[in-house]
């Protein structure tokens, strides 16, 4: 990979690619890391004299202009955090929008309206995308990609402008994605372990498949955990499982079996009978027919604990319950405080799972939080992401 500190980029124009998707409550922010993990990037572009026009998507407006989607509260914002103005283009591509570029001047920056107000954007073929890239790559002399959360989306703005522009290089956030992600995780200290929660197992698959093997022991709790004890032969009263996948998590308990994995799966649970409230302690053999299983129990919370404690490289993705509701949260609550006890590497990434971090305030002491969520996923899935086919074809250039 080539990284933005190797280019001179000194009165250029860069075309910077980030992954501003954050949420937002009209038009409040509610969770800006995403933004403030790009900021290292663009105040390196500025003090080195460059000028830089940030592309971004918000949501899924499906090729129509969706004023709520509008970037303007996160231009808005990367301006605070940058203390000068950040304009924002009343569009990404077209006659005003190259004006504006054309105008930039060195240590400017400008954010351009969202990518995805365009449907060639996300066309599913390059014939969809059609020039939309080469528009966009236009625009400036560098295409810099810093957008890690997006890596696995074949987006024109990630699969197609690195062909189209004169040179392309990596940003600083994206680059720490890499080493943390890729590095640490090619020649992990072991234990080496992976800790999967969260409602759905369909999206756990993958990871499931690529890790059980690879990693030392396998904690699985969250709701995905609840399809595993059907396919133990266990009964889980109302809780949420995925029939269709019973027969898959069979196969992957015969797998761990087989290969030297350690698959661990909670052994009792917090359960109720509404989402709000909790009615006590079962264990996996004995779940209430009128309960739904929200939280692990005691027992696994401790011998999870144990595992993480005893682990050099600790990997994380989803809560082990409902964290939303406090009656439910002390699970992924003590997972997250015994990982951040750790003295080996830690890594969190995915939406819910960073946001118990952040509740848990103890997103300091972790070694790395990926600002991904699919792409991070798709990463530990072992997949080559999009994005870095893309770059690595094209930064010789
Ligand atoms: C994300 O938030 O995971 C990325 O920005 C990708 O967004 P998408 O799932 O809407 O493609």
């Amino acid at each position: 990979m080539r990284f933005i500190d190797q280019l001179d980029i000194a009165g250029k124009k860069l075309l910077l690619r980030v992954d501003f998707n954050v949420p937002l409550d009209g038009e409040i922010i509610t969770d800006d890391n995403r933004i403030k993990a790009a900021v290292p990037t663009i105040r390196y572009a500025v003090e080195q004299g460059a000028a830089v026009i940030v592309m971004a998507h918000l949501g899924k407006p499906k090729g129509k202009r969706v004023e709520e989607l509008s970037l303007k509260p996160v231009a808005k914002r990367l301006g605070e955090y940058l203390d000068m103005e950040v304009p924002l283009a009343p569009d990404c591509i077209g006659a005003e929008v190259e004006k504006m570029a054309e105008q930039l001047k060195s240590g400017q920056v400008l954010m351009l309206e969202n990518l995805r107000f365009h449907a060639r954007e996300q066309g599913k073929t390059s014939e969809a995308r059609g020039d939309f890239g080469a528009q966009l790559a236009a625009l400036a002399d560098i295409y810099v990609n810093d957008a890690f959360g997006v890596a696995h989306r074949p987006n024109a703005s990630v699969v197609d402008v690195p062909y189209a522009a004169k040179q392309c290089c990596v940003g600083f956030l994206l680059k720490l994605e890499l080493e943390n992600l890729g590095e640490a995780l090619k020649d992990p200290q072991k234990p080496y372990i992976a800790i999967s929660g969260g409602a759905k197992v369909s999206t756990k698959i993958g990871i499931l498949n690529n890790l059980i093997g690879k990693v030392d022991h396998f904690i699985i709790g969250g709701a995905m955990a609840n399809t595993f004890l059907l396919a133990q032969g266990k009964d889980v009263g109302k809780s949420l499982v995925e029939e269709g996948l019973v027969e898959q998590a069979r196969e992957i308990i015969d797998k761990a079996a087989k290969s030297g994995t350690s698959l661990h799966l909670p052994e009792d649970f917090i359960w109720g009978r509404d989402i709000k409230t909790a009615a006590g302690v079962c264990d996996a053999d004995n779940v209430p027919a009128d309960g739904m299983l929200l939280d692990i129990g005691p027992v696994t919370i401790q011998k999870f604990c144990d595992v993480i404690g005893e682990s050099k490289t600790i990997v994380w993705n989803g809560p082990m319950g409902l964290f939303e509701e406090p009656a439910f949260a002390e699970g992924s609550m003590k997972v997250c405080k015994a990982m951040a006890e750790s003295d080996g590497i830690t890594i969190v990434g995915g939406g819910d799972t960073d946001a118990v971090v952040h509740k848990a305030g103890l997103q300091d002491d972790f070694t790395f939080i990926s600002t991904g969520g699919g792409s991070f996923l798709e990463f530990l899935e072992g997949k080559e992401l999009p994005a870095f086919k893309a770059l690595k074809e094209n930064l010789d250039k």
